[in-house]
């Protein structure tokens, strides 16, 4: 009897504490996933005609929650305070986050679902040909983006910052920046949403080097990690990643 009790307890004592580590870990036992992301970027994440935010991130994300049999709630947010939300205010977010090293240090990354590379975008008639012709140049980014950290390094450069990509763009138009930089497929929409006034180039042109885009998720926790790494590997296998790719990108 005695030795029946013990192991009893023991048991109790396993359970009790895989549940503490999975309410501490598991964003899912709630069977919502809070989303963040910043709607100011397309064709990933971008304002619908139904004022939701929607997009390749968004829907991927969604197809994500899917796989993971939970509901996917996205809420609409800076980029520069997406890091720092998560796993207080955001359970992950997907906002074409380029991994780096810095964000790293804070944030777990899935696998990369996307490469991509900054972009410069120019008045027509701009002269702004090489690397060169960048030094010393008014510069606008978005705020905290990997543009934004380029744009800095960049010799003798006076960097204006805005919360959405498409100030930064209006300003160019309007003359108070010399040259945008943003992300590749951003900068082609402006460009063809803008197409009379501003021309798209390739930042490789320019040395700027490929990035990889992944979706961020708390510091520690892998086994979300790998939960979210397999839902995309399934749906790069079962063929949702080339449509939404086909249908968004
Ligand atoms: N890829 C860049 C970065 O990670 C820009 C991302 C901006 N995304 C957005 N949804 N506004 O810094």
């Amino acid at each position: 009897m005695k030795k029946f009790v013990a192991t009893l307890l023991a048991v109790a004592m396993v359970l009790s504490m895989s549940a503490c580590g999975s309410s501490s870990n598991d964003v899912l036992a709630d069977g919502v996933l809070t989303v963040g992301t910043n709607a100011e970027f397309p064709p990933f994440e971008f304002i619908g005609d139904d004022g939701q935010p929607d997009g390749f991130d968004i829907a991927l994300i969604k197809a994500v929650g899917e796989k993971l049999g939970v509901k996917v709630e996205v809420s609409n947010m800076e980029f520069a305070s997406l890091v720092t939300s998560i796993g207080s205010k955001i359970d992950v977010a997907i906002a074409g986050m380029t991994v780096t090293e810095e964000r790293k240090q804070a944030v777990e990354f899935s696998n990369p679902y996307y490469d991509a590379v900054q972009y410069v975008i120019l008045p027509k008639d701009s002269a702004i040909k090489t690397a060169d012709d960048l030094v010393g140049k008014t510069i606008g980014v978005q705020l905290g983006t990997t543009g934004d950290f380029i744009a800095q390094d960049i010799q003798d450069s006076t960097v204006s910052a805005y919360n959405k990509a498409v100030d930064a763009v209006n300003d160019l138009i309007n003359g108070r920046v010399d040259v945008v930089i943003i992300d590749k497929n951003p900068a082609l929409v402006f460009e063809s949403k803008y197409s009379d006034s501003v021309v798209a180039v390739d930042g490789a042109q320019y040395g700027f080097e490929v990035e990889q885009y992944a979706i961020a998720m708390p510091k520690g926790n892998t086994e979300l990690v790998e939960k979210v790494n397999k839902a995309i590997e399934e749906l790069k296998a079962d063929g949702t990643f080339d449509q939404l790719v086909e249908k968004y990108i």
